[in-house]
């Protein structure tokens, strides 16, 4: 068995437009990356290779939460040395905690002898979920984990997540440079939702399902439209919806908030039109005055994975 791993650990997109706290996305770039060392001496020990001056305390700290999660369910007395490189910007909308909270859990259990499934790990890195954002969510791990296009159907009594194959897509993912905290952009939602906008989402959940397993991009295009969250969100992303009009303008199959913003994802049927749909976005932020990133990249077929083993 391998004494030490290091795991890339992919961006999601959560959401996809009508699937709160259901849909995920897994992404190819950027990504963080996870060595975990196993240790005789008990306890997690964390170190940050990156500038963002995130907690190292294990208890605060998104992976080290999964970790102790997991340890939970180990016999023996070990304890892990953990590096953490983050090519995921905290805060952007695009998975950050979920992609070091599930590295963390993979490079484990690849010390371990693989001996959890992959639902044991998602339900180990969701606890971290709950530190970064205070909600007990698996719409960012669930793809970080499977890799694709997946579906959490049930968090209880028993985690449910179903994993399908996303057709080829290339993601563009625009990442507005303010601040939009998870916690925050939960607080605007409604208690509520009128039956009339709740038949409209939910018939939108299952065309994108069915866009995804035909490859219908057109019914892919029709199906994201958001009738309840995105509404309540929109005040706090300046310049999303002239963003989507570009986007739409310059060929991209259609996108909206990724997961709780501030990004805004796109998705598009080639590379080129994603790089142009990219640049569409950012001309509005350029004009706004707000710095931003582009991601340019194809869906993910593999969530972390353990790159080499020492
Ligand atoms: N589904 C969650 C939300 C994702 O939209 O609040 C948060 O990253």
């Amino acid at each position: 068995m391998p004494n030490s791993v290091l795991v890339h650990s992919p961006a999601t997109l959560s959401n996809l437009g009508c699937g709160f706290d259901v849909f995920g996305l897994a992404l190819t770039a950027p990504y963080d990356t996870v060595r975990l060392t196993r240790s005789s001496t008990p306890g997690i020990r964390i170190q940050h290779l990156d500038p963002y001056n995130l907690p190292t305390d294990p208890q605060q700290n998104v992976a080290g939460v999964a970790l102790l999660a997991l340890l939970k369910e180990v016999p023996e007395a070990i304890g892990f040395d953990v590096e953490i490189t983050k090519g995921i910007m905290p805060g952007s909308g695009v998975g950050s905690s979920a992609a070091s909270a599930a590295g963390a859990v993979v490079a484990a259990n690849a010390l371990l002898g693989s001996r959890f499934n992959k639902m044991q790990l998602v339900d180990f890195a969701m606890e971290g979920e709950a530190v970064a954002s205070g909600a007990r969510h698996a719409d960012n791990i669930a793809p970080a984990i499977f890799g694709g296009f997946t579906v959490v159907r049930a968090l209880q009594p028993t985690i449910d997540i179903i994993a399908l194959p996303a057709p080829e897509l290339w993601v563009a993912v625009v990442h507005p440079q303010i601040e939009v905290k998870t916690s925050d952009s939960r607080k605007v939602l409604p208690a509520t939702v009128p039956l009339g906008l709740a038949v409209r989402q939910w018939a939108n959940v299952a065309g994108l399902v069915s866009g995804f397993l035909t490859a219908d991009y057109e019914l892919i295009g029709r199906s994201l439209d958001d009738y309840i969250v995105e509404p309540a969100r929109l005040p706090l992303i300046p310049g999303l919806a002239e963003a989507r009009v570009r986007a739409l303008a310059v060929g991209a199959i259609g996108g909206g908030i990724s997961g709780s913003g501030p990004s805004i994802f796109m998705l598009n049927n080639t590379e080129e039109t994603a790089q142009a749909v990219g640049a569409a976005m950012g001309s509005v932020f350029s004009e706004l005055g707000i710095e931003f990133n582009v991601y340019v990249g194809p869906v993910g077929t593999q969530g972390a994975y353990v790159v080499s083993e020492e």
